[in-house]
């Protein structure tokens, strides 16, 4: 059997991680977008690319949800991006909305999918999720820290001249400016990233890590990342797909690890067919555990100010 992955929101994220899907060639896809006429065309588009690339992947697009019938995972990227000076947590009232109704639609027709949510503010929106379609937790996981953790890979990259291949970074935490690069945690080819450079360059590429989806932001003008974040979820999907137990960053629900409870939030997660198989728990240091609480905090008032406006 054939898998499905439907993508709701068929804008810059959706359309871009179809594409990646789609070399990927493993499985068929639906766009969902409330816009008349744009997901059918972005699909149509797409599948009159397969040939010239030789993947056999079914790519349809439509208005509504029944198209999404049984879709073994369930790409959330529905909402507002961001534009100059907006924060994530900006989007917050208008994308509780739209990302509630399509849980709530793409379950009437997937009641057993997997939820990757992308839409922001990520951590709290995959909360959402959860809660709005009372997911058990190993079937929501956002989508953050592999293209927080890919960012830091390419600067660190860029400033080595080595292989990003090589470059292994985690980045860990909420999806915000409080985000935490482990440079402890992160090698070159096996060597701490510590040896590799000075703490002046560490600092500066933290610093870039942070502010990543800020950059792009003020470059586009027009609206968020998108070909990185893409990736990240195409990735994502293959990993759970393809049961291959690969550990990522990703925002899990907390139950306790890392000392926090009832949050998304972004740490080492194993994803397999079921979803979540495990989450991997670093030994941090007292320093590394006050920033990955700072962030937690920053995610608490955001799931704060969710519960203001939603009940669930
Ligand atoms: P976009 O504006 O290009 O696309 C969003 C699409 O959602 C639009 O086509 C819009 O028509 C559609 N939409 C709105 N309401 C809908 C509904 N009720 N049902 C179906 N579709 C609906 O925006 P983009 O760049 O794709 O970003 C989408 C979201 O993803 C934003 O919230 C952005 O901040 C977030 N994002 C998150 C990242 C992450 O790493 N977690 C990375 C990049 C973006
Ligand atoms: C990013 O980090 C906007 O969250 C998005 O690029």
């Amino acid at each position: 059997m054939r898998n499905k992955v439907s993508i709701i929101g068929a804008g810059m994220t959706g359309a871009t991680t179809a594409h990646w899907l789609a070399e990927r060639e493993i499985a068929d896809l639906v766009l969902v977008d409330i816009v008349d006429g744009m997901p059918q065309g972005k699909a149509l588009d797409l599948q009159e690319s397969l040939p010239i690339i030789g993947k056999d992947v079914v790519v349809n697009g439509a208005n509504t949800f029944e198209a999404t019938a049984g879709s073994d995972i369930v790409v959330i990227t529905a909402g507002l991006p961001r534009k100059p000076g907006m924060s994530r947590d900006d989007l917050l009232s208008a994308n509780a909305e739209i990302v509630g109704n399509a849980t709530k639609e793409s379950l009437k027709y997937s009641p057993e999918a997997i939820f990757i949510v992308l839409t922001n503010p990520l951590d709290t929106m995959a909360y959402l999720t959860m809660k709005v379609g009372d997911l058990p937790p190993e079937r929501v996981i956002g989508q953050a820290g592999i293209l927080d953790s890919a960012r830091m890979r390419a600067f660190v990259a860029m400033e080595l001249g080595v292989s990003v291949e090589n470059i292994h970074c985690y980045v860990l935490g909420g999806h915000g400016d409080d985000m935490v690069p482990l440079i402890r945690h992160s090698n070159v080819a096996g060597v701490s990233l510590a040896d590799m450079l000075p703490s002046n360059r560490l600092d500066a590429i933290v610093e870039r890590t942070r502010k990543g989806g800020g950059e792009i932001v003020s470059l586009l003008k027009t609206g968020s990342a998108f070909y990185a974040p893409g990736a990240a979820v195409a990735q994502m999907v293959e990993a759970i797909l393809k049961d291959k137990n690969l550990i990522v960053p990703a925002a899990a629900y907390m139950q306790g690890e890392y000392g926090l409870k009832d949050i998304f939030f972004g740490v080492p997660v194993q994803l397999g067919r079921q979803g979540v198989v495990k989450i991997i728990e670093y030994q941090l240091n007292d320093q590394e555990q006050a920033a990955l609480n700072k962030s937690a905090e920053a995610v608490n008032q955001t799931v704060a100010a969710l519960k203001s406006l939603v009940k669930f």
